[in-house]
């Protein structure tokens, strides 16, 4: 998380540590940080499956969705409610969770990420669309 989203970091971390190992990257207090070095230790991580996936918390969850959106194997999604969280995994096989610590109280919070560590991908027809959109960016990464 960044500033922003450190308190709710703090209480996702409490609700999730006794059903899944979790891998804190910061940040550490409610100083001012900038949310792109957050976005970037945690993607970093899931790209080098050191993290089977990754949750990002900024004020909205828009900054830090943008920025892991530029990893490449990164599918980061903003949620505010639990049923996008589990279509995202299904569908989009999405792999990073953004939330917004001033949208959603931590009991939204804790339901919406759970729906999102209990859903899994679907495959099927959702595979190819998912493979497009690896195409897209291994061919516009080429050109930057
Ligand atoms: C920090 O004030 C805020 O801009 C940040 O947490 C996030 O909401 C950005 O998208």
């Amino acid at each position: 998380s960044d500033h922003a989203g450190y308190l709710l970091k703090e209480e996702l971390k409490d609700a999730l540590a006794q059903e899944h190992e979790v891998l804190d990257m910061g940040t550490g207090s409610e100083e001012s940080v900038h949310y792109p070095d957050f976005a970037r230790k945690v993607c970093e991580a899931v790209r080098a499956e050191e993290a089977e996936c990754g949750i990002l918390v900024c004020g909205t969850g828009l900054g830090m969705a943008v920025s892991a959106n530029k990893f490449p194997g990164i599918r980061a999604i903003v949620c505010s409610e639990t049923f996008s969280a589990r279509m995202g995994r299904e569908h989009n096989d999405a792999n990073v969770l953004c939330l917004g610590a001033r949208v959603v109280g931590a009991g939204l919070a804790s339901d919406i990420v759970r729906a999102f560590l209990s859903g899994s991908f679907a495959g099927g027809r959702h595979s190819i669309r998912v493979q497009k959109i690896a195409d897209i960016e291994s061919e516009f990464g080429r050109r930057s």
